[in-house]
């Protein structure tokens, strides 16, 4: 009898991650996670923990036992595991250099070995300091320097694309490179720094809610849920093969605009506080005035563009 194939989500834990691995048992998948619960959990994956058809390895991907067969045996591989979150990745940028790109490796050789098709969840953070309205794919990247180790993340991903692209060019190996832009939603955590749980957060206590800089800078943000229809669209895409994707909200808004629509549509009392960078974060941290990405060639070929509006995505994280 042939054995049926299961799906692999690195990093499925996480919080995009289990989203992804929720909606893959939803349309009857097998699936096994590997994740080494750094930045994820077991809660993130509680209410379906238990169904037969997952099956979750705790490990990191560069120790997991019988790589190899696991990668022969899926019928796709997802990889989202890595170090994520502005405050780890100015904390140390080692660790997230190290844990990127030697863990991306192992894995596209035992890909590439078993031709398992691939996807890589890279960033919009590889677009570096681009001055330009909306980003996209094939655009120059303009990443800062090496000495701010804010970078590190992008330059980390960035990286690794080159990586798996050459590998589908030389080894024949299917890979589709997603490049993620701000992502959020039910399960995220403020812990590493990310902006709207924070904010919510912080308004469900009245506290104030803290915007770095002049909160003038602006991001587009997108549903989780909305993130993972893309990516399994584009999974399904043999057209999507080799290539890369922007997937990300397009509704811009400003961060200081942000806080203001959190605390108004939670009802808040909470007042809203400006702090510096340096003292957010280091001397000189660098942060991008807008973000926004172009997301025509993903709506061309999968027939979808995230579009649910933030006041909903805010309601729905809060709840
Ligand atoms: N959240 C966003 O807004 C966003 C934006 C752009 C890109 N991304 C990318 O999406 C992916 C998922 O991000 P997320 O927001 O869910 O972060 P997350 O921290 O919740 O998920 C990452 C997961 O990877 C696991 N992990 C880390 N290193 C590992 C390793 N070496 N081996 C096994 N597991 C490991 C962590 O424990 C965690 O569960 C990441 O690759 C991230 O770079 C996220």
């Amino acid at each position: 009898m042939k054995k049926t194939k299961h799906i692999i989500v690195t990093g499925g834990a996480g919080f995009i991650g289990s989203h992804l691995v929720e909606r893959l048992l939803g349309d009857g998948k097998n699936v096994v996670v590997i994740d080494d619960f750094s930045t994820g959990s077991l809660e993130n994956l509680r209410t379906f923990a238990k169904k037969p058809r997952l099956k979750i390895i705790r490990s990191k991907i560069s120790e997991c036992k019988n790589l190899s067969k696991l990668v022969a045996d899926a019928e796709f591989v997802f990889h989202l595991a890595a170090t994520v979150g502005v405050e780890l990745v100015v904390k140390s940028a080692l660790h997230v250099l190290e844990s990127s790109f030697h863990e991306t490796q192992i894995l596209l050789k035992a890909a590439a070995k078993n031709s398992t098709p691939f996807l890589f969840a890279s960033t919009s953070e590889v677009y570096g300091k681009s001055a330009k309205a909306e980003f996209s794919e094939d655009d120059d990247l303009l990443i800062g320097p090496p000495g701010q180790s804010r970078w590190s993340y992008a330059n980390a991903k960035l990286t690794d694309e080159f990586l798996a692209l050459a590998y589908a060019r030389e080894k024949n190996l299917s890979v589709i490179i997603a490049r993620l832009f701000n992502t959020v939603g039910p399960r995220q955590t403020g812990r590493y720094g990310m902006v709207l749980p924070r904010f919510i957060a912080a308004a469900k206590k009245n506290e104030p809610l803290r915007v770095f800089g002049d909160g003038k800078q602006s991001r587009c943000f997108c549903l989780v849920t909305d993130v993972v229809e893309s990516l399994v669209r584009l999974q399904n895409s043999k057209k999507a093969r080799g290539e890369i994707f922007n997937i990300g909200g397009t509704e811009e808004v400003s961060i200081l605009e942000l806080a203001k629509l959190v605390v108004k549509t939670l009802g808040s009392k909470s007042k809203i506080e400006l702090i510096p960078y340096d003292q957010a974060y280091s001397l000189g941290f660098d942060d991008m005035r807008r973000r926004k990405p172009r997301v025509k060639k993903l709506e061309r070929l999968v027939k979808f563009k995230p579009q649910t509006p933030l006041r909903e995505i805010i309601r729905m994280t809060a709840d």
